[in-house]
C-alpha cells in the first residue's frame, strides 16, 4: 500500500467516523468499473499512450513506468510529431515500441487501456479510435471543445463496449474530498447557493497564452479547457447538472491589446521591455521537447502572447442554475498577482467556505469555515499530502491504474457523462458571452440535465 493510498484511506475512515459514518458504504460500482473487468489480458495492464507532450510524458509515461511498473506494462506511445516523439521515449524510459500513427499502435500492441494526452482539439478522435478498437480511453481534461464534438464522443460511447475515463484530478485532493463528504452528508442542507472565483496567476495565464490555448479554436477557450475543471467540481458537489448559463467575458490584456507584437520571444526584439518574455532555452527539458522539434509541425511553445489570433479571454463571469434549483455565481479572473480560489456554499441548514492561495497552501494545510445554522463558525483542517496537484493526482492514478475496483464512496471516478456536462457548461458560457442571451445545457446535445445526476448517458 502505498504513503497516499494509505493517508486517504485513513482520512476517509477518520472524517467518516466523526460524521457518523454514514458514508462509509461499500463500494459504489460506477458503469465505467464494471465494464473495465473486460480487460483483454490478465495479470498486468497493457497502457498505451497518445500525445507526448509535457503531460503525456511526465504525469503519465514516466510515472507509470517509475510508480506503476508491478501493475502494468507500457506497450506504445505515440506522437505525430517524430522529434518529440524520440525524446520521449528516452524521458519515459519504457523501451517499448513508438508510433506517429495511433491506429497503428492501437493494432500492434492491443492495450487494455488508452491514455490521451493530445491537443485538445484532437480528443474526440483519440478516443473514438480508442473504443472502436476495443480499449478503455483515459482522456485528459477537457474531454474535447465544441458540442458536436461532445455528441461524436455520446454517440461512440454509446455505441461500443468500451468505457471512457476522464481525469478530473481537481476531485481527488483531500480537502476538496472533505467537502464533498461533509456535503454528501447534509451538514449543511440542501445547497441554495455557491460563489466560486479563481484567479489564475500572471506566470500561469502567460503560458495558456503562448500557445495553443489561447486560440478558441484549439482549446475551446478558457472558458472550455481551464473552466471543465472549476464547472466539473461544482457538478460533483453539487450532484446535479447545469440547466442555463448567462456569461460575460473580455479580452482585455492579451492578443492585439499588446503594445507591440513579434514571432516568438526568443527572436523578441522587445523582451527587454515585455512582462511575458519566456526564454524556453534556459529549460532544458522544454527545450528538447519543444524548441528542438518545432521545425516538424510549427507547434511553438514560446508564441507572442500578444499575437493577433488570440481569442481566448482573460476576465469570464458566468451565472450558471442547476436541474436542483442551486444558483453558482462563478468568475474566472486571469494575470492576477494571486494564485488560487475563495468558495461558498449556502445551504438550508449552514455555510461552508474555504480559500486556497496557491499551489501549496498555507502550512501544509487547507482551512474551511463550517457555519451550521444559528451556530458559531469552527474551523475544519485537513492536511495536504504529496503530489501535484495538491496531492490529488496520486491518488487518481492509482485509481486508474493499481486497483481500478477501489471502492468509491465519493464517486470520484469521472466517465463521459461529467465530462461533457463541464464542458458543456464551459461551452454554454462561451455562447452566451457572444450572444447576450441566455444558454440552456438541454440544447446542446441528447444529454439532458438532472437534478440528481445518472450514470447512464441521458
Ligand atoms: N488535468 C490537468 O491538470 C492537466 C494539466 C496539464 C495538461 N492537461 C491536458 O493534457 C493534454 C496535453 O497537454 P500538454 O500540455 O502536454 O500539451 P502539448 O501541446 O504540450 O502536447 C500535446 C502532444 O500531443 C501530440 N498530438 C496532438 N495530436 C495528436 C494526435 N492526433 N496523435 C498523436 N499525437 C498528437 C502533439 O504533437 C504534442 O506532442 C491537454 O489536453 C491538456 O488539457 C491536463
Amino acid at each position: 500500500m502505498t504513503k497516499n493510498n494509505f493517508s486517504r484511506r485513513r482520512f476517509i475512515e477518520t472524517t467518516g467516523a466523526a460524521l457518523g459514518g454514514s458514508l462509509i458504504a461499500g463500494p459504489v460500482m460506477s458503469k465505467a468499473s464494471a465494464k473495465s473487468k473486460k480487460r483483454k489480458s490478465s495479470g498486468k495492464m497493457k497502457v498505451a499512450v497518445v500525445g507526448m507532450g509535457v503531460r503525456g510524458v511526465g504525469m503519465y509515461g514516466r510515472t507509470l513506468v517509475r510508480n506503476y511498473g508491478d501493475h502494468l506494462d507500457l506497450v506504445g506511445i505515440c506522437d505525430t510529431n517524430p522529434g518529440r516523439l524520440r525524446y520521449a521515449d528516452s524521458y519515459v524510459g519504457a523501451g517499448c515500441p513508438t508510433f506517429s500513427n495511433l491506429d497503428e499502435m492501437l493494432e500492434k500492441t492491443n492495450p487494455d487501456r488508452l491514455v490521451v494526452t493530445t491537443w485538445d482539439w484532437e480528443h474526440h478522435n483519440c478516443i473514438i479510435a480508442g473504443l472502436q478498437h476495443g480499449v478503455d480511453v483515459v482522456c485528459e481534461k477537457p474531454l474535447t471543445i465544441d458540442e458536436d464534438k461532445c455528441q461524436q464522443i455520446i454517440d461512440a460511447d454509446k455505441k461500443y463496449d468500451n468505457d471512457i475515463y476522464v481525469t478530473f484530478n481537481y476531485r481527488y485532493p483531500p480537502h476538496r474530498a472533505k467537502v464533498k463528504e461533509l456535503l454528501m452528508d447534509g451538514a449543511i442542507g440542501d445547497i441554495r447557493t455557491v460563489d466560486f472565483h479563481w484567479n489564475i496567476s500572471h506566470a500561469h495565464q502567460m503560458r495558456y497564452m503562448q500557445r495553443w490555448h489561447g486560440e478558441s479554436q484549439r482549446g475551446g477557450t478558457l472558458w472550455v479547457h481551464k473552466n471543465t475543471h472549476h464547472f466539473d467540481m461544482i457538478n460533483w458537489f453539487l450532484d446535479s447538472d447545469p440547466v442555463e448559463v448567462y456569461a460575460h467575458d473580455a479580452l482585455e490584456i492579451f492578443g492585439s491589446n499588446g503594445p507591440f507584437r513579434s514571432t516568438n520571444c526568443r527572436n523578441c526584439p522587445h523582451a527587454d521591455n515585455c512582462d511575458y518574455y519566456w526564454d524556453i532555452n534556459a529549460n532544458d527539458h522544454l527545450r528538447q521537447m519543444y524548441a528542438d522539434n518545432e521545425h516538424y509541425d510549427g507547434y511553438i511553445r514560446d508564441n507572442c502572447v500578444f499575437r493577433h489570433n488570440i481569442d481566448s479571454h482573460d476576465k469570464h463571469s458566468a451565472l450558471i442554475k442547476y436541474a436542483n434549483n442551486a444558483f453558482l455565481n462563478y468568475s474566472l479572473t486571469s494575470d492576477t498577482d494571486h494564485s488560487g480560489y475563495w468558495i461558498a456554499f449556502n445551504g438550508t441548514k449552514g455555510r461552508l467556505e474555504g480559500r486556497e492561495g496557491g499551489w501549496s497552501g498555507p502550512d501544509g494545510h487547507q482551512e474551511w469555515i463550517y457555519t451550521p445554522l444559528g451556530r458559531e463558525p469552527r474551523k475544519i483542517t485537513v492536511d495536504f499530502t504529496e503530489g501535484g496537484h495538491w496531492g490529488g493526482d496520486p491518488i487518481m492514478l492509482d485509481k486508474l491504474f493499481k486497483d481500478p475496483d477501489m471502492a468509491d464512496p465519493l464517486h470520484q471516478s469521472a466517465g463521459t457523462r461529467d465530462g461533457v456536462m463541464s464542458v458543456l457548461a464551459g461551452i454554454a458560457a462561451r455562447k452566451s458571452a457572444a450572444s447576450g442571451k441566455p444558454v440552456r445545457i438541454a440544447d446542446l446535445t441528447s444529454l439532458k440535465p438532472h437534478a440528481k445526476r445518472p450514470d447512464e448517458l441521458i
